[in-house]
């Protein structure tokens, strides 16, 4: 059975052991044995020398699964890569809360890109517009001679438009190149299609074409996601209007806004990562966007609806691909997209941005209400207990004992060690 058929609500998923954890979506994401023991193999160190430069060994980090998810109907559970503790949990709590009222509706444009041509030393700009608009069709078949494969694909380069700007060394005309990606993230794609447009650029509009790279401001390529959370399980209108009094601050403040939009990128960098995509390129287009009217502001926004259930809605550039790029290469990143079931780089889009507003209500959600810190207690008292030197069966007892007191402190930790000798 694939996993659309399986629902991904589930309870106590917490309280398994790892073992049976991975039992679980073994069956769930139809995983074989081999891939299974991806999980626990770190990356060879052979893959790792060609990926970058200069390797000495690898990195690991946590590898959660988020629940709850229904997705445009589908059910989804989603591998989060992440540092961070609660944040696994709170995206499953607002997975847990959204399902009620059908989910997350999630939508997204076709995975178009831009690339950026920078035209100087131009003696008559209008002259210089009408020669490349005149040779449109030329430049756009120089373009997707590059690349046969994403023509055979029906994507390529589609369009372009001109730019004009003035700046400190004069005007230049900035030509942007619009390529449908299709499923890849699409750098390289584009990369080599706006090099490879210089030299006709050039004899066109008598210029100098100076940068010529990929823009990660991806505003062509936008998701957008709704979700409803129920105001019962929210707690009641009273916690609706709380939330909605939080959230007012991230739509006006910038300085509340970074933050507020900090927890959104806690969930999208997770999956970001573990599907082997580029965070810091999600990141950029992220906050771009967040700006893209002139002021900082939330990329989220929150209403009441007449039934008194708060309204989530997500609108975010989403530059991620699933063919090509380390997602490619690495195992692990691999075995995450086929945890996930998506079999496009716009479904995989989808998802990324439900988790994203799944991770945002969940934050705003705690802060209105009770508070972050209450969430992270438990984990970090653990922690607390392992740097205090615990033993593997002696953690959650300290930690428990901590989070009684009220007082999760190393000094603490060591002296309950102690007792128990
Ligand atoms: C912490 O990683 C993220 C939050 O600060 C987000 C927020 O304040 O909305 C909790």
């Amino acid at each position: 059975m694939s996993n659309h058929k399986k629902t991904s609500k589930i309870s106590g998923f917490y309280k398994l052991s790892i073992k049976e954890r991975i039992e679980f979506i073994k069956n769930f994401s139809d995983l074989s044995e081999e891939e299974v023991s991806i999980l626990s193999s770190s990356l060879d160190i052979n893959t790792a020398d060609r990926m970058i430069e200069n390797v000495l060994g690898t990195f690991e980090l946590p590898i959660g699964l988020a629940l709850n998810f229904l997705i445009n109907g589908k059910d989804y559970i989603i591998p989060m890569v992440t540092e961070e503790s609660s944040v696994v949990a709170a995206a499953s709590n607002a997975a847990k809360i959204a399902r009620v009222k059908g989910g997350f509706i999630a939508d997204c444009s076709d995975p178009l890109m831009i690339g950026q041509i920078q035209i100087l030393k131009l003696n008559d700009i209008a002259s210089s517009v009408k020669e490349l608009l005149n040779h449109k069709k030329e430049i756009l078949k120089i373009a997707n001679a590059q690349d046969k494969i994403l023509n055979d694909l029906g994507g390529g380069a589609k369009d372009f438009e001109l730019r004009i700007l003035d700046s400190p060394i004069g005007k230049m005309i900035v030509m942007h190149l619009i390529v449908d990606v299709r499923d890849a993230m699409g750098a390289n794609a584009v990369n080599t299609m706006v090099e490879a447009l210089a030299p006709i650029v050039e004899d066109l509009t008598g210029g100098k074409v100076r940068l010529k790279i990929l823009s990660n401001l991806a505003d062509k390529r936008i998701v957008k996601v709704k979700a409803i959370f129920d105001k019962e399980k929210m707690g009641g209108e009273n916690n609706v209007d709380a939330f909605l009094e939080s959230y007012t601050l991230a739509s006006i403040d910038p300085y509340r806004a970074t933050t507020h939009n900090k927890g959104i990128m806690n969930g999208i960098d997770s999956l970001i990562i573990a599907t082997g995509n580029d965070f810091r390129a999600i990141e950029a287009g992220a906050h771009a966007y967040a700006s893209i009217d002139g002021r900082y502001t939330s990329l989220t926004k929150y209403h009441k609806n007449k039934n008194g259930d708060l309204v989530g809605e997500i609108e975010i550039p989403m530059a991620i691909g699933i063919v090509g790029g380390a997602g490619n290469i690495h195992p692990k990143a691999k075995l995450c997209k086929k945890i996930l079931g998506i079999k496009s780089a716009q479904e995989l889009s989808e998802v990324t941005a439900s988790l994203g507003l799944a991770q945002n209500f969940a934050a705003v959600f705690a802060l209105s209400t009770v508070g972050i810190q209450k969430g992270h207690m438990s984990l970090h008292a653990k922690n607390i207990a392992v740097m205090a030197g615990a033993k593997e069966n002696q953690i959650d007892k300290i930690a428990d004992q901590m989070i009684k007191e009220g007082n999760i402190k190393l000094d603490r930790a060591k002296e309950i060690i102690n007792e128990i000798k």
